[in-house]
């Protein structure tokens, strides 16, 4: 009887053995190190508390002949791609008044140095004559109607 005991204790102590290594194994009995914990995110160096170059348009190589031929071409290309290319320029369609009012804007809150009203007439005047409003509706951005 007593030697059938020792026998029951010692599978049953086995048994319990096995089952404890078996969840070791699994993690459950330190679960705090199998839990994955991120990574603290890397902080990114922070920027330079003023940078410079904010809202700077990007640097140009254009010429005169990037602006369409015309009256008072030069002059426009003096006076308006002191700060940026003509792209910004040429994306444009508008009215002489819209155009006149860009002129406004770049005085006013991109500081361009004024302008003689002469210079200005001028310069709006080819604006307006080189780059009209476009057409609307469809067709009207596609490049192989033009
Ligand atoms: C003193 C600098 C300066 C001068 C000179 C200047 N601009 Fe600009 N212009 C800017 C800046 C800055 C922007 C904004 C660029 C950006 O958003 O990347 C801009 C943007 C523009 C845009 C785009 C506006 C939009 O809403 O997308 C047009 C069109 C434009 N300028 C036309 C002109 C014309 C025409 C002249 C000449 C009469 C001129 N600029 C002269 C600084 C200037």
């Amino acid at each position: 009887m007593t030697r059938i005991n020792v026998i029951h204790a010692a599978v049953i102590g086995l048994a319990a053995t096995f089952v404890l290594l078996a969840f070791d194994r699994a993690g459950e009995l330190h679960r705090d190190k199998y839990v994955h914990v991120p990574p603290a995110p890397k902080v990114a160096a922070a920027p330079p508390a003023v940078d410079p170059d904010k809202g700077k348009p990007p640097p140009h190589n254009d010429t005169v002949e990037d602006l369409p031929e015309g009256k008072n071409r030069e002059l426009t290309f003096y006076t308006c791609t002191a700060c940026h290319g003509v792209a910004l320029i040429k994306a444009q369609g508008l009215t002489r008044d819209l155009w006149d009012s860009t002129i406004d804007l770049m005085l006013e809150k991109h500081r361009m140095p004024p302008i003689k009203a002469e210079e200005r007439a001028e310069i709006v005047d080819y604006l307006a004559e080189s780059f009209p409003p476009r057409r609307k509706g469809r067709g009207s951005d596609n490049p192989f109607l033009k």
